[in-house]
């Protein structure tokens, strides 16, 4: 079953374990030294190139934390095997304290082989990868620009990389970043690359479903399954079986159902609301938020258990402020983006436009500096963008929640009044080819007509 083979160095007291392990992972064809002798243990770790240590939590002369808190600390990231940690129920707290100091994984007691043999074969295939990380450092280059990642800064260059090799694997991904700065681009361009790019990403929002609702929608539910539930529908982990998903503004997540997620991404199964039965999933999961999940945890409404079941790959996108290296190649990539979309030619945004739009602090990061480029667009009268074309100022206000100050809402409200007015003009009249210029829909250009015409 499994893809690829490395060298296990095996670490348990017992015989008996070591043995039945031994013998499952060898038949796996895996090359395995199982030892119960710490200092064996360390020869074997000096003289081999073990791709993955699997230790057990209690050991003779040693705990297993404190052999993987020594291994890890005297041996450079690149020469480093990969960490698994074996653990009864009791001691998870030493597990998650292996993660915490840069162990891949934990198997929890008492386990099944096939679940020992999918970790390790997650676990070879990402210290494969980092074996081939330099080659893929040089070979990279602009292919990633094709699923829409726009940047150059050596922020957005690290996280382009680490896509690319996560991509590769079918480890969790946690994307964390502010509203508006490419979670779920980078999410998809993930799946894009990914083995399993012919099937669709599955995407659940776990802000936008109230909570009753999200347990269903995530996991299933049968007939009768609570009142309404008149017919079985299957759910979002189902459907992305052998696929991805993407669980979005995963931080807004109620606490019972983390407890329920856990419980999936511990043992890659499901149990559809009020049936009995367990169906197993084969997911990628790649987590987003924009909340910082760290600090939840702390403050007790995120669970520990689960942060570092996700925390597996993280990839932080920095603020728009952070990176405003990146400005003047978005602007480009929006400006001709939407001119072609409305049928203009134009040529770029005039320098004081630029030099506006690189001092601003885009709160609402790319996506705020991408609406403020469409509207631009729209309104400008020439070959180039100038400054009364650019408003600034109402996305910002919808992403930090604030409402906008009295001028900046007037500046708006002229904008919208203005670019209705010549996209009206553009079209004769045509309200349905209107809507098209600017880009929304029949209803909502209904909406701002009503709004705009009495006053
Ligand atoms: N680096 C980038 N290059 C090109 N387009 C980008 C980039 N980053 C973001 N965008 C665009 O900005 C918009 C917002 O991106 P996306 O929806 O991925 O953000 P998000 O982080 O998921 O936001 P939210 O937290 O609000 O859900 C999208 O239209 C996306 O295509
Ligand atoms: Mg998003």
């Amino acid at each position: 079953m499994s893809a690829r083979s490395g060298l296990l160095l095996l670490i348990d007291d017992e015989e008996k374990i070591l043995k039945t392990l031994g013998r499952a992972l060898r038949e796996a064809g895996h090359d395995v030294v199982a030892t119960a002798d710490i200092v064996q243990a360390r020869g074997v770790l000096r003289d081999r190139a073990v791709d993955i240590l699997l230790v057990d939590h209690l050991m003779p002369e040693m705990s297993g934390i404190d052999f993987i808190r020594d291994y890890l600390a005297t041996t450079p990231a690149e020469e480093r095997a990969q960490v698994l940690m074996m653990t009864a129920h009791a001691t998870v707290s030493n597990a998650i304290e292996a993660m915490k100091l840069g162990a891949f994984d934990y198997l929890q007691k008492p386990f099944e082989i096939d679940e020992l043999l999918l970790i390790v074969d997650r676990a070879l295939e990402l210290q494969r990868l980092r074996t081939d990380r330099r080659y893929l450092l040089s070979e990279r280059d602009e292919r990633f620009d094709s699923y829409g990642i726009v940047g150059d800064s050596a922020a957005i260059r690290k996280i382009m990389r680490e896509a690319e090799i996560v991509a590769g694997t079918k480890s969790t991904v946690l994307i964390m970043g502010e509203t508006g700065t490419g979670k779920e681009l980078v999410a998809r361009a993930i799946h894009a690359r990914s083995a399993q790019r012919d099937r669709p990403l599955i995407k659940v929002n776990c802000a936008a479903i109230p909570e009753t609702l999200l347990e269903s929608e995530l996991f299933g539910h049968v007939r009768g399954a609570f009142t309404g539930a008149s017919s079985t529908k299957k759910g979002k982990f189902s459907l992305a079986n052998g696929s991805t998903i993407l669980l979005d503004e995963i931080g807004m997540m109620a606490p019972l159902l983390q407890s329920k997620l856990l419980r999936v991404l511990q043992e890659r199964e499901v149990e559809p609301l009020g049936s009995h039965r367990t169906e197993r999933v084969d997911v990628r999961v790649i987590a987003a938020t924009n909340r910082d999940l760290r600090q939840l945890v702390d403050q007790g409404v995120f669970q520990e258990d689960l942060f570092y079941r996700l925390h597996v790959i993280p990839l932080a996108i920095p603020p728009l402020r952070d990176r405003r290296e990146d400005i003047p190649l978005l602007v480009d990539h929006f400006v001709q983006k939407h001119a072609q979309r409305v049928g203009r030619r134009i040529e770029g945004v005039h320098e004081g436009v630029l030099r506006l739009l690189t001092q601003w602090d885009w709160p609402g990061n790319v996506r705020e500096l991408e609406n403020v480029l469409e509207r631009a667009v729209v309104l400008a009268e020439g070959a180039t963008i100038r400054e009364p074309d650019v408003s600034l100022g109402r996305p910002a206000a919808a992403a930090t929640g604030q409402l906008p100050s009295l001028k900046l809402r007037a500046n708006v409200e002229w904008v919208e009044r203005e670019t209705m007015r010549r996209a009206l003009e553009s079209a004769r009249g045509v309200k349905k080819d209107a809507a098209e210029i600017m880009g929304i829909s029949q209803r909502a250009l209904s909406y701002y007509l009503a709004k705009y015409t009495d006053d």
